[in-house]
C-alpha cells in the first residue's frame, strides 16, 4: 500500500512531521479500537490524530512545551478530555520553570506568536508574530523578548533599539512579575512612540505584559495578529 506524503493541508509547520496515513497504517494494524496508543516522542501530534481518527486511547509525551500544547490542541477534533500535563497552572511553577522552557512557553500564550527555538544566538528575540493590519510601508512584524528573571534596563532598551532601528513594528516585552512604572518603563514606552492605524486609533509600539498579569487572566494588549498556521489549521482539520 503507498502511503502518501504529508500534504500541504495537513502540515502544521513542524519540521519533523509525519503524514497521518503513515501514522494510521501502524495504529490499525499494532491496536483494536479502544486500546490506548502511546508515542512517547509524539511531535506535533499526528500519532495522537491517527488514534482519534481510529477511536484508539491515546497517551503521548514531547520534550518540547510547543507541540505539546498549542500543535495538538489546534488539530484533535475532539479535545473534551485532553489534558496536556507539565505545563504551569500557577504562578509559582512559572517561577521555577527551565529559563529556555519558560521563554517558549510565555511565547505561545500570546494568540500568533511563534517561539525562537535557538537558546543562543537568538539576537534578544524570543518569539515572533505578525500583526493583520501592518502600518504603511512596514513589515508588520513583531517581536517578543521574555524575561523571568529581574528585567534589567539594559534589556528593556536593547528591545527598543530593535524597534527604534527598524527591526520590527512593535515588541513585546514580556517579564514573569509585573514591570512597575518605573522611570525606564515610562521613559522606554515614549521612546518607542506609537502609530496610527486607519486614521483611528493610536497602537503604542512598545507593549508590557508578565506571566503575573496571565494569571490575573488579563492579555498582553495587542492589536490583532496573523494566526499561526496552526492555529489558522484548526478549521480546516476539523471540517
Ligand atoms: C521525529 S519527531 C516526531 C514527529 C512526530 N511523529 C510528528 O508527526 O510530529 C521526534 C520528537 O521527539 C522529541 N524529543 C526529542 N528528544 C526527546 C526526549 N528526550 N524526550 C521526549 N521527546 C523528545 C522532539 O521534540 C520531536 O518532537
Amino acid at each position: 500500500m503507498r502511503i502518501a506524503a504529508r500534504s500541504k493541508k495537513e502540515y502544521l509547520g513542524y519540521p519533523t512531521q509525519k503524514p497521518v496515513a503513515l501514522l494510521e497504517r501502524i495504529v490499525k494494524a499494532s491496536s483494536n479500537e479502544g486500546d490506548l496508543v502511546l508515542d512517547p516522542f509524539c511531535g506535533c501530534g499526528t500519532t495522537a490524530h491517527a488514534a482519534q481518527n481510529l477511536k484508539r486511547n491515546f497517551l503521548g509525551i514531547d520534550i518540547s512545551i510547543y507541540p505539546l500544547d498549542k500543535i495538538c490542541r489546534a488539530r484533535l477534533k475532539d479535545t473534551r478530555n485532553l489534558k496536556i500535563m507539565g505545563l504551569p497552572t500557577s504562578f509559582a511553577a512559572a517561577a521555577e520553570m527551565d529559563a529556555f522552557l519558560f521563554e517558549q512557553w510565555a511565547v505561545t500564550l500570546m494568540q500568533g506568536f511563534m517561539p525562537n527555538n535557538k537558546q543562543v544566538g537568538d539576537g534578544g528575540v524570543d518569539g515572533r508574530a505578525t500583526l493583520r493590519e501592518k502600518p504603511a510601508g512596514e513589515s508588520g512584524l513583531v517581536i517578543a523578548q521574555v524575561k523571568q528573571g529581574k528585567p534589567s534596563a539594559d534589556a528593556q532598551r536593547a528591545l527598543l533599539s530593535q524597534i527604534l532601528g527598524g527591526k520590527a513594528s512593535l515588541g513585546v516585552f514580556v517579564t514573569l512579575h509585573k514591570v512597575g512604572d518605573t522611570k525606564t518603563k515610562q521613559q522606554t514606552i515614549r521612546d518607542a512612540g506609537s502609530y496610527e492605524f486607519g486614521g483611528v486609533k493610536q497602537y503604542p509600539r512598545l507593549v508590557y505584559w508578565s506571566i503575573e498579569e496571565h494569571f490575573a487572566a488579563i492579555t498582553p494588549p495587542l492589536p490583532d495578529m496573523m494566526l499561526t498556521r496552526e492555529e489558522s489549521q484548526r478549521d480546516l482539520l476539523t471540517e
